[in-house]
């Protein structure tokens, strides 16, 4: 056997994106890939904005030595001062470069937190539904994960948090604007967790941290604001890419950011450029991050998602779909007519509809929507969802 059973084993949970992802490019071929509507993958649709490729085109002619070897583990200094220089127009405390690794996307960002924090058997609180990859990392540094329940409108509940915190809860983990739900979480909710954290983290002498895993920040709608955790909790860092608001997930760029007045402060940044390092990533892609340095404030556009937020809300609401109407991100999580999500899943399918059990996010009986993709395929898609739902609903 080439592989080993536990990569066998973690092959084989990680199957319903893969299958879906299959299933598209077996139904493609024998339908035409414009009888096919794909909503499995957060793969962004809209090309990076025209920033992109002028800074890139000005990156690129750039012959000054040096710019493309080695450079210290947590990245360029300009860059990493730069990206301070943003984060403290929005945050208390205040950043230097020193606070900021350049990183290989948000996965490898979140990889390294976990790497440095975590001793062996260490458990890491993770509101439900959550990205489904959590799982994956934790192993990969040998996490525990506690998955924990949020409320009907899927924000945090923090007496369930509350409740799953023992002498070996390391780190809350939290997503928002959330994948699957489409969820921000208020500054009360955090508030409020962030006192809680405050509380066990002098009880127990030795600091819980709140990491936040924020791609989606940029990707809201309707004047809502994504709350800062800096402002909330000092043992927090925040991790984030360039993947989704850019449209860059293919470059691999992105960054941590860990709290100016975090109490170990020295030790835990020591440790994210040495993960950085001996993960095999070695530093950030180069290229990318003299790039984003000069985008920063930029984005896709924004409306762009929202349209095709309202084009799918809309049309999935007047076929009888319960959902929460999504305040950030580019999915949608619907509750499915029946308990048996795969089932519904399987139904859609049957339509040329791909999408994703919620069972897959921790999230059963619901799911997802990657609505990150072309009006034609939203709107070819509607017929068929309108179907499916009369066959459960009569
Ligand atoms: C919630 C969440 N976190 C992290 C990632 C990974 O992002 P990146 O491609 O920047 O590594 C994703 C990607 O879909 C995501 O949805």
């Amino acid at each position: 056997m080439p592989a080993s059973h536990k990569i066998l084993e973690c092959v084989e949970k990680s199957s319903w994106i893969r299958k879906m992802f299959e299933e598209g490019i077996l139904r493609k071929k024998k339908y035409g890939p414009e009888n096919v509507f794909d909503f499995s993958l957060g793969n962004p649709n809209l090309e990076p904005p025209p920033s992109f490729n002028r800074v890139l085109n000005e990156m690129v002619n750039d012959t000054r030595p040096g710019l493309h070897g080695y450079m210290p583990n947590a990245g360029f200094v300009e860059t990493r001062q730069s990206v301070a220089g943003y984060l403290n127009k929005s945050n208390r405390p205040n950043f230097t470069a020193e606070e900021i690794v350049m990183t290989v996307g948000a996965g490898g960002g979140l990889n390294i937190v976990l790497k440095t924090i975590l001793n062996p058997g260490e458990e890491v609180i993770i509101p439900s539904p959550y990205f489904v990859e959590y799982n994956f990392y934790l192993d990969n540094h040998q996490g525990v994960p506690q998955i924990v329940s949020t409320k009907s409108d899927f924000s945090i509940d923090c007496e369930v948090i509350q409740e799953a915190i023992t002498e070996k809860t390391r780190a809350v983990l939290i997503n928002s604007p959330n994948n699957p739900t489409g969820k921000v979480y208020g500054e009360d909710e955090l508030k409020e967790l962030g006192s809680i954290l405050s509380h066990y983290t002098k009880k127990f002498g030795s600091p819980i941290y709140l990491i936040s895993d924020e791609p989606y920040r940029k990707i809201i709608y309707d004047g809502v604001s994504v709350p800062s955790i800096f402002d909330v909790y000092n043992e927090s860092l925040v991790v984030t890419s360039f993947s989704k608001d850019l449209s860059l997930a293919g470059e691999r760029i992105g960054y941590v950011a860990a709290n100016p007045d975090m109490s170990d402060k020295k030790s835990v940044l020591a440790g994210l450029v040495l993960c950085n390092r001996i993960l095999g990533y070695v530093n950030a892609p180069a290229l990318m991050q003299r790039v984003v340095s000069d985008l920063l404030e930029k984005s896709v556009e924004i409306s762009t998602y929202k349209k095709k937020r309202d084009m799918i809300c809309d049309s999935l609401a007047s076929f009888g779909y319960d959902f929460i109407k999504p305040e950030g991100t580019f999915y949608v999580f619907p509750r499915t007519p029946v308990e048996d999500d795969v089932a519904f899943v399987t139904a859609l399918q049957d339509e040329n509809i791909l999408t994703v059990p919620g069972s897959g996010f921790g999230g059963p009986g619901h799911f997802r929507i990657a609505y990150c993709v072309s009006d034609d395929v939203i709107n070819g898609s509607l017929p068929g969802f309108e179907r499916v739902m009369k066959k459960y609903r009569g």
